[in-house]
């Protein structure tokens, strides 16, 4: 039987480190100072949403819909895996459920899943108006279903899985690096000030 190969640029895995998790997991904290360790531009998917939207996360989700937001979020993974230029990326808590999104997410890059467990999101969540999904009657019951639910596919997609309850984000950071380095990351030398996506000049291509 004739083999098929597909040699499209498409189907080579993207450079980027990839940040996965829960909610308020500390995606967006730990990928800004892994910004500055890695010399890399650290970009929020939500964030990039925002922007292309004109409109808050909340009023997405209230305006058009969560499927109209899962859409949008398929879109963005695409543009990523198809980005070449070295950077790090924080994606939605829930970008990862979708079944096809998870093959998107390996082709990524390098993917690492911030693992927290339910009563310390709910402690660092707590009054926060933000996150449409945890306004609710009972958002600690919602936080450990949706948590339940979502562990297998964070682990099917990770590369690498860091513990980040009860512990500082120095040492989320020192073991992040770790592992990257043991994945044969070339790990600058911690000798330059830390710099903003300004200062190093990085600018995403628009769309
Ligand atoms: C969501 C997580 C949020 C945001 C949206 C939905 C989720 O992102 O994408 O509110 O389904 O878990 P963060 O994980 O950055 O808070």
């Amino acid at each position: 039987m004739e083999k098929k190969h597909k040699k499209n640029k498409e189907y080579t895995k993207a450079p980027h480190l990839v940040l996965i998790g829960f909610m308020g997991s500390g995606k967006t904290s730990i990928g800004k100072s892994l910004s500055y360790k890695l010399r890399r531009a650290f970009y929020d998917t939500d964030k990039m949403i925002e922007d292309s939207e004109g409109m808050t996360i909340s009023d997405i989700f209230a305006s058009k819909g969560e499927r109209y937001f899962r859409e949008l979020e398929t879109n963005v993974l695409r543009e990523i895996r198809d980005d070449r230029i070295p950077r790090i990326y924080s994606l939605g808590g829930g970008t990862p459920l979708l079944l096809q999104n998870q093959p998107l997410i390996k082709m990524c890059g390098t993917v690492v899943y911030l693992r927290i467990g339910a009563e310390e999101v709910y402690e660092r969540l707590k009054g926060d108006t933000t996150r449409p999904l945890l306004q609710c009657d009972d958002p600690l019951a919602k936080i450990k279903n949706l948590i339940a639910l979502r562990a297998p596919a964070y682990e099917r997609c990770a590369d690498i899985i860091i513990d980040t309850g009860n512990v500082s984000r120095d040492s989320v950071i020192a073991d992040v690096l770790d592992r990257l380095r043991e994945l044969g990351w070339k790990i600058p030398a911690d000798d330059k000030e830390e710099k903003t996506d300004e200062d190093t000049g990085d600018q995403r291509p628009q769309s």
